[in-house]
């Protein structure tokens, strides 16, 4: 669903009003924070967050930032331990983003967290993002509002230079004010981890944490919590075959398009509705157990990249 024009909003009352039903109808708004423009969708929806991947031209499914209101809207999406409170209380509103255990039944669309139990999460300071956070009155998933490889939009006619028609709206409150992406700090395990640097820095998070946060090891770069690694994680138990036309004895079929499966990505061959369930269909194959697992050919085109990328990953060989 690509829209025709996209909206030039100004963020008054009806500006917002206008840029919330968008987002309440699964649509695309762009939107500014004090770092850089965000491209948000409701964060609860997988066809809308799997709609910023297309508009994106993302070539995978790395997980996206959930933007909040307050500290209260986080707790109820992100487990919060102490260090997380403290840290948060010290930096929120603001450029940081904290990575923490997700909430079992936070509602948060697995093509957010990418299928991963931790949730990377922020409240952005901007006015404009804030007022656009309670009028929503929901989570937003929200990655720069950039096409995938290009540079991040500190202005909305940078947005429009690269997603003009591509999404429902922008709303224009002029160029952010930080222009470097939010800081990435790591609470998942026992120590704490700086993924990104960003808006805020090490140093002054050093000084909440008690200690210099750790950078992941260039070297070895193997962490699965690292941005970049990251997206390999989340793999199915059972083996998968890809492009298969039927299912062998003992697979489990994985189906796209007509003719089903013992479990499908989309009936109806829809490359977004099968984005959207793609993460549910693998943890639910956890779930009953399946042990090898045939997949159905999925086209390559548009987002069938970003999901045969992410099965080729399940596909490959591990330890
Ligand atoms: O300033 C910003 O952070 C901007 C504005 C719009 O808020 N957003 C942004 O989003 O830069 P994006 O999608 O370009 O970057 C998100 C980063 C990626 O590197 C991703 O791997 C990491 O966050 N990330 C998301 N969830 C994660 C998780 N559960 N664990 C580790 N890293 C995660
Ligand atoms: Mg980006």
């Amino acid at each position: 669903m690509k829209p025709a024009r996209t909206e030039l909003l100004v963020p008054d009352e009806a500006g917002l009003a206008r840029a919330a039903a968008i987002l309440r109808a699964g649509g695309l708004v762009a939107f500014p924070t004090e770092t850089v423009y965000g491209l948000g969708a409701d964060a609860r929806d997988g066809r809308a967050v799997a709609a910023i991947f297309e508009a994106k031209g993302r070539p995978r499914f790395n997980p996206l930032i959930v933007h909040v209101p307050d500290i209260a809207a986080a707790r109820e999406i992100a487990v919060m331990g102490d260090l997380a409170e403290a840290v948060a209380a010290r930096f929120w509103p603001g450029p940081l983003t904290l990575v923490l255990p997700i909430r079992p039944g936070a509602g948060v669309s697995e093509l957010v967290t990418a299928g991963l139990e931790s949730v990377a999460i922020r409240v952005p300071a901007h006015p404009v993002a804030r007022a656009l956070l309670n009028t929503f009155g929901g989570p937003l998933a929200a990655p720069s509002a950039n096409p995938s490889g290009r540079v991040s939009p500190t202005s909305a006619a940078h947005v429009l230079s690269g997603l003009d028609g591509r999404i429902d709206a922008v709303l224009d409150a002029g160029p952010c004010e930080v222009g470097v992406e939010s800081t990435i700090l790591s609470l998942t395990g026992d120590a704490s981890v700086l993924l990104r640097e960003g808006g805020v820095p090490a140093e002054a998070l050093a000084a909440a944490l008690g200690a210099m946060p750790v950078r992941p090891d260039p070297v070895n770069d193997l962490r699965p919590d690292s941005p970049g690694q990251l997206a390999s994680h989340y793999a199915p138990r059972g083996t998968l075959r890809l492009n298969a036309a039927r299912p062998e004895p003992g697979e489990v079929f994985l189906g796209f398009g007509p003719g089903g499966g013992d479990l499908t990505l989309s009936e109806a061959g829809d490359l977004t509705e099968a984005a959207a369930r793609l993460f549910g269909c693998l943890h639910h194959l956890d779930e009953i157990g399946a042990e090898r697992i045939a997949v159905a050919p999925i086209p390559s085109d548009g987002l069938g990249a970003a999901i045969n990328d992410r099965l080729r990953r399940a596909a490959a060989p591990r330890d």
